[in-house]
């Protein structure tokens, strides 16, 4: 079973990925948040690090490329194979209003004309192998099987399933059941993704769908940077490891971002890494509310050394309503 880091844009930029690299691995590919190409071909500076050949140098990555025009994924596809990259990943998932709003991400879903005319021009001249991560509708799940029948013509080099609709952004359950009618019908490869947090839920998905190639895992692996490796019979984090990690990172954003930004990106990613600890709720109140770096070092020293390790760690949603 592969497994696959998901974009997480704002989280797993270039400076994460290769410091979770470097500290745990485990993904077999770690996907690179979208890119938006524009008419002009003009890039945010996030988007020039994030696609950089220097930045991604011996991490498995794989780009994603958010649009609607066929022609700007083929010209921004032979760009990344400049680049040395050996496939492009379409996003068919953003549930966002601003993207939605333009057809593009989850947006794709809502004209199944459109998104097939697309994919016919993508498949008959992008330069590079193409997967896609895609949402099952755009209103309701009764799109899924209309959906499939369009998905299940182009020789997507992997599907990955996120098993909601637009309408329900990261709410409820994903439609899991409905994975079922993909498996039936695609012959590439599928790869699961979706609250998958635990241990077991990574074993549930995977013994409901053996025939699944691969899970994508997001939050729960951010949360538990471990995970991966896990998941492929490694170790789990320990103490020292968490810590290594975090100051690796804290570090390498501090040579590479205003100490402003890093303490307030910092703190986002402890608050998914607090899942790892026993009760670190008090500690990481303190976190959040530190403004200068010494202070920021302290507090999360605190959180390294003085809480336990959770024996079951794994993504809890509720971290991020606290
Ligand atoms: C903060 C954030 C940023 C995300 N950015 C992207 C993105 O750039 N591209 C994408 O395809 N999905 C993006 N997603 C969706 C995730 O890749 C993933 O599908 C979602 O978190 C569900 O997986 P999980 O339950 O394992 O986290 C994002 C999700 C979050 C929470």
């Amino acid at each position: 079973m592969k497994i696959y880091f998901a974009p997480l844009e704002g989280v797993t930029d270039e400076i994460y990925r290769r410091v979770h690299f470097e500290c745990f691995g485990g993904p077999d590919k770690y996907f690179i948040p979208f890119i938006s190409p524009t008419q002009h071909f003009t890039f945010s500076s996030r988007e020039q690090k994030a696609m950089s050949p220097e930045e991604n140098k011996g991490i498995p990555v794989v780009p994603q490329v958010l649009t609607k025009n066929p022609e700007h994924f083929c010209e921004m596809a032979a760009r990344l194979k400049e680049f040395g990259y050996t496939e492009v990943n379409l996003n068919a998932g953003c549930p966002s209003g601003t993207v939605t709003a333009k057809g593009k991400g989850s947006g794709m879903l809502r004209d199944k004309c459109a998104l097939r005319a697309f994919l016919d021009e993508v498949f008959l001249h992008c330069p590079l192998p193409v997967s896609v991560k895609t949402r099952i509708g755009f209103e309701s799940a009764d799109e899924w099987n209309e959906l499939i029948s369009i998905y299940k013509d182009y020789p997507f080099s992997d599907i990955i399933l996120h098993m909601r609709t637009r309408e329900e952004f990261y709410k409820g359950r994903p439609h899991i059941e409905l994975v079922e009618n993909a498996m039936d019908a695609f012959s590439c490869p599928v790869v699961y993704n979706g609250d998958v947090f635990y241990q077991e839920d990574a074993e549930d998905v995977s013994t409901r769908f053996p025939a699944l190639s691969g899970l994508m895992l997001g939050r729960g692996l951010v949360a538990n940077p471990a995970f991966a490796r896990v998941l492929k019979g490694g170790k789990p984090a320990t103490k020292e490891e968490l810590k290594r990690f975090h100051d690796r990172l804290y570090r390498r954003y501090l040579e590479a971002w205003p100490k402003n930004a890093v303490i307030g990106h910092m703190c986002e990613i402890m608050v998914y890494m607090s899942c790892m600890y026993v009760n670190p709720h008090k500690l990481l109140k303190t976190l959040r509310k530190t403004k200068e770096l010494a202070a920021y070092e302290d507090a999360a020293e605190r959180i390294f050394t003085e809480t336990p390790l959770r024996d079951d760690p794994g993504f809890d949603l509720m971290v991020l309503k606290k």
